[in-house]
């Protein structure tokens, strides 16, 4: 019998896309004992933005939280998603800390760590899967997974390749990460198509959004052409910029005698116990209705929605919506001088800015930022196809990019003494470096309250005697 399995986001991606990752663990404690049981491929439930969530607005320790999750799914694979050298923070952090992260992340209950980097530039996933090796358990499983664009260099040869170095590297698996929701049922079927035939058993992992409408279609497509894991979201928390139905993917593939491993009575559970959630959260206004609709500018700009709204947002700022049009065109002629990096973030950012600002001066270039600057010196990684040679000698003079980065990360020690000094007596553990590592101001204000909470407590059990 054929087999597709589903991985269940409700708790990181389609919390993410829909309500900026603001659902406290205590909402979803009670359901996840049933969870447990409905057979899916893995529970996505950590990394990503969870980890600034838990700190920044939710006054939760995100290591807790991964063991509380770990302690209530007990037969489940717990999935996370890792921005590889940069962990789950912006920049590009040493080795050792790297390392260190991972084996934390193992320890604490994370099975499936999904790793990937903006440009897919794999020496910056490298240091995390060799870590990801070194503390596996026999559970363990090191995903592989590819941002996925479209240009004129993004062919189905060059991910087909990219697949190959995946599996060369000594990934388990391989996912293609459709972030802005942009690829087809025409492009899924030849992708992969073509990267199953290059990549023999290995298992392939679709992750997609249904931000542009054609998500269903796509993993329509995606099954007929062979994928064996796709991403899907218990239904209230679906559509819109979130991932396809679970249970309607189920009903589907049922019909087509498809097996998913699912427990149908769980899913439908799942799903009611998660409808009210979401009714308080559209109540309170963090859920916006307007998430859940399906926006298809994206593939006519080729610029995701985040993107845009960002950009209208700037350009009434200055007072200058009237150049919207000429800001739009402009966007691919600096993504394909730029050498077409994914618009996934920060490039999205960096791109998008650099595109208003040749438009409001009138002059292309005449200013470039900083990240634009660093980006082109090679600080971000090696660029999908080569940058214009112009704007390339504009920011380097008759300099060569020097890749000082990778040399950088090799240094150890440095981050995590530091932090640990800059903690003082706040710190308890390796845990609480690492989330100062990630988030220095948010940890230290998250610690600190910590601190005078088992204080007011302590006072509190001394009067009670
Ligand atoms: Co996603």
């Amino acid at each position: 019998m054929k087999k597709v399995q589903l991985t269940e986001t409700v708790l990181r991606d389609a919390n993410q896309s829909l309500m900026a990752t603001r659902l406290p663990y205590a909402d979803y404690e009670g359901i996840l004992s049933e969870m447990d049981k409905a057979g899916y491929y893995s529970i996505e439930c950590w990394g990503g933005a969870t980890f600034d969530s838990c700190l920044r607005y939710l006054g939760e320790d995100p290591w807790e939280r991964l063991r509380n999750l770990r302690k209530n799914l007990p037969n489940s694979r717990l999935q996370m998603l890792l921005r590889g050298q940069n962990l789950l923070g912006y920049k590009h952090y040493h080795d050792d800390v790297v390392e260190k992260f991972i084996e934390l992340s193992i320890k604490n209950g994370i099975d499936v760590i999904r790793i990937f980097d903006a440009l897919n530039d794999f020496r910056n996933i490298e240091t995390a899967l060799n870590a990801t090796k070194k503390y596996a358990t026999e559970k363990t499983i090191a995903s592989g997974c590819i941002s996925y664009t479209q240009s004129p260099v993004h062919t189905v040869d060059k991910y087909i390749e990219m697949c190959k170095e995946l599996q060369k590297m000594g990934f388990d698996t391989i996912c293609l990460k459709d972030m802005a929701g942009t690829m087809s049922p025409y492009e899924a079927e030849h992708l992969i198509k073509g990267i199953k035939d290059a990549i023999g058993d290995m298992t392939l992992i679709l992750h997609t959004h249904c931000t542009t409408g054609m998500a269903y279609m796509t993993l329509t497509k995606a099954i007929e052409s062979g994928i064996d894991v796709i991403d899907t979201a218990t239904s209230c928390f679906s559509g819109g910029t979130s991932q396809p139905a679970t249970e309607s993917m189920f009903y589907a593939l049922s019909q087509y005698g498809i097996d998913t491993g699912l427990n149908e009575d769980i899913i439908n559970k799942v799903n009611d116990y998660f409808k009210p959630i979401k009714q308080k959260y559209i109540d309170n206004g963090q859920l916006n209705p307007k998430s859940l609709g399906t926006d298809a500018q994206a593939l006519v700009y080729k610029v995701p929605g985040g993107m845009l709204s960002n950009m209208i947002a700037n350009l009434t700022d200055m007072h200058a919506m009237d150049k919207f049009d000429d800001a739009l065109a402009e966007i691919p002629k600096v993504r394909a001088d730029l050498g077409y990096p994914p618009l996934v973030t920060p490039l999205s950012q960096m791109v998008g800015n650099q595109a208003v600002t040749n438009v409001l001066i009138g002059e292309r270039y005449k200013n470039i930022s900083k990240e634009v600057k660093n980006y082109i010196k090679g600080e971000y990684g090696i660029a999908p196809a080569p940058i214009d040679a112009e704007l390339s000698k504009m920011v380097l003079g008759e300099d060569e990019p020097v890749d000082c980065r990778i040399e950088d990360q090799k240094r150890t020690g440095e981050e995590f003494t530091a932090a640990r000094e800059a903690l003082g007596d706040l710190c308890r553990s390796e845990e609480d470096v690492m989330s100062y590592i990630c988030y220095p101001d948010q940890t230290l204000n998250f610690l600190k309250d910590r601190k005078a909470k088992e204080e007011n407590e302590a006072i509190y059990t001394i009067e009670e005697m």
